[in-house]
Order: structure tokens, then sequence, then C-alpha cells
């Protein structure tokens, strides 16, 4: 018998079995509705990973609110309304509270000991009341004010200098550095020059991490086709990434235990973590490799959807100077003349928080929010949805739906001036940090460092662009991964302002 015949022969029960489990699937009425895929492969050859959310919404145009897709062996469903995001986010909470186990995701969070990546039970749910009452609870972004205001003064310095000779201000640049510099000093007490090599290790350490959870790896959909990812080498790269995480964490651990460090007046995330490791405060023993993972996770989490969230919004006041020019006197009347805006006093610039929420809803930060998995089978709008299933919760349609918003594409503040609307999980309209009890539990820690950045940036400068550029220039492309951050950058020039 001929090597091919063999390899057929083989093969095609497997095929075959799973070709008829995959149309059963597809036949059975009681799934929401869905475009046909291929067998085996489903309908994965039909999505681009690069911008996933904008072609689910399109899906959701023909197939409605709720519908499914086959991604390899793997059923998915896709939430694009307010309503079915409440019905599976508020009524069915505990079902949807699952993540599914994707490699690269499992990988770089030790297996899912992290908060994110944990599979829904007691261990995530002990691990995450642990950060949230010791590291994200008020009192502690508190404690770490000092450090925002430090950087947000060291920025402002920054572009004042640009401002008087005149230079463009590469907005992309000055916002990544600023938030990971408040995140690298507040997770483990260092400051890196802005552009020196261990800037640049963490940078891209950062970096490649974000690109690897968001790589789609084609075992995670269809396991006997894992050899196409080792052949595209994601495997080693995966492997190389997380060597560099490992080693990166371990040094910053050793340097936290040894005696002779220099200790500066508020601990920061690694310091408690440590203290409730010697404290045994933990339900079980907290491990090396469990701080590693949440430290890991924390670092992820915060830097990149704090930096793609201010550099939206300054996208969008520049790309409409009439919102600009009314938050800036709304700042400027409110706070009167000082060194600069604090923390306390943003909550009084009401025309402010509009202008945040609005552009959260145009540009959620993580537009598809973390995948879920369903823990239990159960019925949503009648449909019947199995144990284990994927779910997108799209918030980028979400926050388009015809139906709750009027004119869901025009950039209006106003809309959320008389303050019903709330980004905090509990309108299902406007879910950019997600909503149960996977959401965010970083939100107190982001708003912080939104605030205080925003309001300083357009207290202290008005903004043009260079010469030769109109607002019809400025484009919305994104890079991949799980934040969507802007592309191609936004230069614009910073011109001092003497407040009264
Ligand atoms: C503008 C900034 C931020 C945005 C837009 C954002 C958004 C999100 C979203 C959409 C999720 C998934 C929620 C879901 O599945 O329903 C999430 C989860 C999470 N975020 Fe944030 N986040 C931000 C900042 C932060 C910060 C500063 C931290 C911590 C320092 C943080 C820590 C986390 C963690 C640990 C999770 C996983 C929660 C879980 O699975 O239980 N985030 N975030």
């Amino acid at each position: 018998m001929s090597p091919l015949v063999l390899v057929l022969c083989l093969t095609l029960p497997v095929l075959l079995f799973f070709f008829f489990q995959y149309n059963r699937a597809f036949k059975n009425p009681l799934l929401p509705p869905g475009p046909r895929g291929l067998p085996i492969i489903g309908n994965l050859h039909q999505l681009d990973n690069s911008n996933l959310y904008l072609q689910l919404w399109q899906l959701s145009k023909k197939y409605g609110p709720l519908f499914s897709l086959q991604l390899g062996l793997r059923a998915a469903i896709v939430v694009s309304s307010p309503k079915v995001a409440k019905e599976a986010l508020k009524n069915h909470d505990v079902v949807f509270s699952g993540r599914p186990k994707l490699l690269g995701q499992q990988k770089l969070s030790y297996n899912g000991i992290d908060i994110s990546f944990s599979p829904y039970g007691n261990y995530w749910r002990e691990i995450r009341k642990l950060c949230v009452v010791h590291i994200l609870s008020s009192r502690r972004v508190s404690s770490f004010s000092s450090i925002r205001h430090f950087e947000v003064k060291y920025m402002i310095k920054k572009i004042s200098g640009h401002a008087s000779s005149s230079k463009v201000t590469n907005l992309n640049e000055v916002l990544i550095s600023l938030t990971s510099g408040i995140i690298c000093r507040t997770a483990f007490g260092r400051r890196y020059e802005d552009e020196g090599t261990e800037r640049s290790r963490f940078q891209g350490l950062l970096n490649e991490c974000e690109a690897m959870m968001g790589v789609l790896f084609v075992s995670d959909y269809v396991p006997f086709l894992g050899w196409v990812d080792k052949l595209r080498g994601l495997n080693t790269r995966l492997e190389k990434c997380f060597k560099e995480l490992d080693k990166f964490s371990q040094e910053v651990i050793d340097e936290h235990m040894d005696p002779s460090r220099k200790t500066t007046e508020e601990e920061d995330i690694i310091d408690v973590l440590l203290q409730i490791k010697k404290e045994r405060s933990f339900s079980s023993d907290l491990t090396v490799e469990n701080i590693k993972a949440v430290f890991m996770d924390l670092l992820i989490a915060a830097t990149d959807t704090t930096a793609a969230a201010t550099l939206w919004i300054m996208t969008e006041l520049v790309k409409h100077p009439r919102v600009m020019k009314e938050v800036q006197e709304e700042i400027r009347s409110l706070a009167g003349k000082k060194d600069m805006v604090e923390e306390d006093e943003i909550q009084k610039f009401p025309y402010f928080k509009a202008v945040i929420k609005e552009t959260m809803r145009l540009h959620p930060p993580v537009p598809l929010l973390l995948p879920r998995e369903t823990n239990e089978k159960c019925i949503i709008e009648g449909y019947e949805i199995a144990a284990k299933t994927l779910v997108y919760v799209n918030a980028w349609a979400i926050h388009r739906d015809p139906e709750t918003w009027k004119d869901p594409e025009e950039f209006l503040p106003e809309r959320f001036l008389d303050g019903t609307i709330d980004f905090r999980g509990q309108d299902f309209e406007l879910i950019p940090f997600g909503s149960g009890r996977r959401s965010c539990p970083g939100i107190l820690m982001a708003i912080a460092s939104l605030d205080l950045i925003l309001a300083n940036l357009l207290y202290f400068f008005d903004w043009e662009l260079p010469e030769g550029m109109t607002k019809e220039d400025i484009d919305t492309e994104v890079l991949p991964g799980l934040a969507q951050y802007k592309k191609n950058p936004l230069c614009v020039l910073a011109r001092s302002v003497k407040c009264k």
C-alpha cells in the first residue's frame, strides 16, 4: 500500500467523524443562526484575527444580536446587543464566567494561575479577591497617587519642551511611555529612562506577550492540525517569550527579596504580594509562580489599555475642535490657576467625564472584552447554548447598537451629560470594562490614571495639527492585540497656555 493511501485510510474515519458531528451541530434548530463554514475548520478561514471585532460586527448585522460560529471543533457564539449582553452577563452570570483555555494565554499565565485566564472556580475567586482588596482597592490606588502625579508632571515638562521649540509631539510614544512608567513604578518600583535599553527590553517583552496572547493558534481549534503552528514557528516563539517573561519576573522578585534593597515609602505590588506570601494570608500557599502570574497579568492588563484609551480620547478631540475647546474651557475655568490639576477635583468636570465615556463608547480599548466560555448548558433568547461554548461579547457592536444609540457613529459627548449611563458594568449599552463577575477589577486604577493624564494634557496645552495636515488625515487603524492601540502615530503641535 502506498504511503498516501495509508495516510488516507488512517485519517479518513477521523475526518468523517468530525464532518458528521459538525453537520449535526449546524442542523440543530435550537442553535443561534450563523454563517455556514467548511467541514473541520468551520468558519476559521472566513475570519481575520487582526480586526475580528469589525468582522463580527458586520456578521451581526446579517445574523442578529446572538449568532453562532464554528471555529474548527469549537462552538462559539457572539453577543452584539445590550439586551443579549444583559441576559448573558447578568441573568446567567455564573454560566458565562468561564474563560477558554487558549495556548498563548495559558502558557503566559503559568497555566491559568493569574486572574484573567484562570478558569472560573475557587482559585480564581480567591486570587481575584486578594488583588481587589490588597492591590486594586481605592485606598491602595490613592496610595499610588504620588507616582501618577510625578510621571504626569514629567510628561508635561517634556511636552512643554516640544512646545517651546515648536517640535511635533508624537502622542503614541508619549502616552505609552507615560502609562508604562506609571505601571512599572506601581508594580515593581522601577523607573526606566525614556530611551534606555532597560525600557526597550521591558516594552519589547510586553508587546510580544500581548501579541502571543492575541495570535491564533490553529491547535486551539483543531488539535490534530497543531503541526501548522509548529511550521509557522509559533510554538518556538511562544516558548521564547515565556522564558524571557519568566526571567524578567524572577529578576524583579530577587531584587525585592534582597535584604540590602533600598525601600521607598509606598509599597509596590510585588512588595504586597511577597508580604501576603510571608504572612500566609492566602488560603493555600502563595507560590513564587502565583506571584509571577499575577504580576504579569496586571502589567499587561494595565499598560496598553490605559495608553490606548488616552490616545483615542486625544484623537477624537483633535478631530472635533468644538468639543476640544469646550472641554478645555471647562477644566481651565473650574480648576483656576495652579501647578497641576489634581485627581480629586476632576470629579467636578461633567463635560470632561462625558468626553471620556463617549470615546470609550466609540473606541472600547478591548472591543471583544476577554473571550468567555460557558461553564454549563443554558438557554439564551430561546436558543440552546452548550457547555464549553466560546463566547465573544462584542462591545464594539453593542456600543453602536442602532436601537439604543441615536446617531451611533457620531462623536457627541453631550449624550452623557445627564449622567444616567455609566461604564462600570451596570448599564449594558456601555461596557468597555465588561460586566459581571469577570468584569475589570482595575477600573479604579484605570480611571485615576486616565483622569489625571487627560485633564492635565488639556489644561496646559492647546493642540493643533502640524502644517499641511487636516483632521481628515487622522486615521483610526489599529495594531493587532487584545487591546486596540492606534497604529499610526498621532502627531500634534502643543502650544503652552497660561491659565488665569
Ligand atoms: C482603560 C483601561 C482598562 C480597560 C478598558 C480595561 C478593560 C477590561 C476588560 C474589557 C476586561 C474583560 C472583562 C470581561 O471579560 O467582562 C478586563 C479584565 C481585567 N482587567 Fe482591565 N481594563 C483596563 C485597565 C485595567 C487595569 C489598570 C488593571 C489592573 C491594574 C486591569 C486588570 C484587569 C484584570 C486582572 C482583568 C481580568 C478579570 C477576570 O478575569 O476576573 N485592567 N479589563
